[in-house]
């Protein structure tokens, strides 16, 4: 069923527990009805596509179209002796399809337990953790364009790389993700040498696809608030890539700094811990504060807007680039 409304709450649509508005909300529950709204003309700028609003920071009320897909079916559309292939509604909320892998015995998707946000999300944002990142399974992507185009990218057309995808580019924005297809191995494979995984699954007699779902959701709640009790939107910065030069650089000044290798001449360096080093880490500025167990979460301690996210989030990208000379940039997308 189409759902429309005028002036619409999105408080239960950000995870920041932003409290604004959207002139026009719409929501559907199969492609054939986004094909609807679409052959009706009712898509106009300004437009946007949410998902479960876990990356989204809206700055004030939103004068145009919020667009949220409800299409929630996940179907097994092939299977061979060591894999299976799903396809899965972009309206599916994240985590209730990695509980549906691990429940089924399906690996893959078990290391992006407790994520939160929706499944059409996972492809546009390529959201990862724990070593794993969903171009990992990822085999196709379904899209319908705003002009009732049809698409389906392959995982190489998709152009995934940290936290990127060919769907966050600007030629991109009249497609919407309708349905992904995801492949999973039947037989086991685990990826467990990423952070404290190992250490965390010595808590339980064997190695087991609940138990390491068990082990991330420990893992992550032992760092990360709960949108519920605590708005916030997941890492608000990407860790930035420098090249090696600069690398030896602050290494040379900083030899304790944790950094990962991506390739010969790149390296990535964990924002939260430059945030750390520069003080801000469980530090407020108004009703805004870098939490105090994860410097790289932005949360909101009760009553923020937007401004106020921006406010703190502008303060600690000026302190990293004046300390260490590195630019950080939000992973949040901001809406105005
Ligand atoms: N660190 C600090 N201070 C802190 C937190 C971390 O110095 O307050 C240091 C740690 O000691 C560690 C390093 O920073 O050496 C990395 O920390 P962590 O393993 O917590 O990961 P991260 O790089 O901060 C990324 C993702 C997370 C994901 C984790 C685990 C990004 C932007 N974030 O965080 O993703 O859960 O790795 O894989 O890549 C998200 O995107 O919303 C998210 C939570």
């Amino acid at each position: 069923m189409i759902r429309e409304y005028e002036n619409y709450s999105l408080l239960s649509h950000n995870t920041f527990g932003i409290d604004i508005k959207a002139a026009h909300f719409i929501e559907y529950d199969s492609v054939e009805e986004l094909q609807q709204i679409i052959h009706k003309g009712t898509v106009k700028e300004p437009y946007i596509h949410i998902g479960g609003g876990s990356n989204l920071l809206f700055t004030k009320d939103y004068e145009g179209l919020v667009l949220h897909s409800c299409i929630k079916e996940i179907t097994k559309i092939e299977e061979t002796e060591d894999t299976v292939t799903l396809r899965v509604g972009s309206g599916i909320v994240w985590d209730d399809f990695v509980a549906c892998c691990v429940e089924n015995e399906w690996y893959g998707a078990e290391n992006l337990s407790n994520i939160p946000g929706e499944v059409g999300a996972s492809a546009v944002q390529n959201v990862g953790a724990y070593g794993v990142e969903a171009k990992d399974i990822i085999k196709e992507v379904e899209l319908l364009s705003v002009k009732g185009e049809k698409a389906v990218f392959s995982a190489s057309d998709c152009q995934f790389s940290y936290r990127h995808s060919i769907f966050k580019k600007p030629e991109m924005k009249g497609w919407f993700v309708t349905r992904i297809s995801f492949i999973l191995n039947k037989k086991p494979v685990y990826k467990l040498e990423y952070g404290a995984i190992r250490e965390e699954l010595k808590k339980y007699p064997e190695v087991t696809l609940a138990a390491v779902r068990k082990a991330i959701f420990a893992i992550r709640s032992a760092k990360l608030p709960d949108p519920a009790v605590l708005g916030n939107a997941g890492s608000f910065f990407m860790n930035p890539m420098v090249d090696r030069n600069k690398f030896e650089e602050l290494k040379e000044i900083y030899p304790q700094m944790p950094f990962y290798e991506v390739d010969s001449h790149t390296i990535k360096i964990p924002a939260a811990w430059m945030i750390e080093q520069c003080g801000w880490k469980g530090k407020a500025l108004g009703p805004v504060a870098m939490y105090e167990k994860q410097a790289l979460v932005l949360v909101n301690r009760g009553g923020a807007s937007g401004e106020d996210v921006i406010s703190l989030s502008n303060a600690v990208r000026a302190s990293v680039r004046e300390k260490f000379g590195v630019d950080i940039n939000p992973e949040v997308k901001f809406v105005s």
